[in-house]
């Protein structure tokens, strides 16, 4: 499915609807360039799960946990070299928790790991309105 943001309150809003259609152990790739909006996604999202910690880009570490009704672990692989890099510190274990859900962005520096059942949202910017983003979610993509 896709959807059209016109801004960043928007995307937050989206994000925590889609939420609630969730499962426990479910893993979602946010898929797109800097400043396209997964950490914003990410925020409305963890609102939605009733996660009211401000949710930040955990750039600088691999992983922020917050915990409510729901665990949730905000991955961010910007930082990693590859695959292996991430699977030395533990990350396969991560992926493992389920009674976690697990959002990751940047999950194309863990391609070789990605999974039928993950969900793939990608998020695109408007070449003419900065504004506006396209969201697209796919079930599955291999
Ligand atoms: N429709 C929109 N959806 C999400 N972010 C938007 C939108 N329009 C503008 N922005 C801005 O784009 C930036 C997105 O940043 P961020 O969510 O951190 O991206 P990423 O995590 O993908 O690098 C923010 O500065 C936000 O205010
Ligand atoms: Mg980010």
């Amino acid at each position: 499915m896709e959807y059209f943001s016109n801004s960043p309150e928007d995307t937050k809003g989206f994000a925590f609807s889609f939420s609630k259609k969730i499962n426990c152990g479910q893993i979602i790739a946010l898929i797109g360039d800097l400043g396209s909006g997964k950490t914003t996604f990410s925020k409305g999202f963890a609102k939605g799960l009733g996660i009211e910690n401000t949710v930040s880009s955990p750039t600088f570490k691999l992983v922020s946990e917050y915990h409510n009704e729901f665990s949730l672990f905000h991955i961010d692989c910007y930082r990693l070299e590859d695959v292996n890099e991430f699977l030395i510190i533990g990350g396969q274990e991560l992926l493992s928790n389920r009674e976690a859900v697990i959002l990751i962005e940047w999950p194309e520096r863990i391609k070789p790991l990605w999974e039928k059942d993950w969900i793939y949202v990608y998020f695109e910017h408007d070449d003419k309105n900065s504004n506006k983003r396209k969201i697209i979610i796919k079930d599955s993509v291999k």
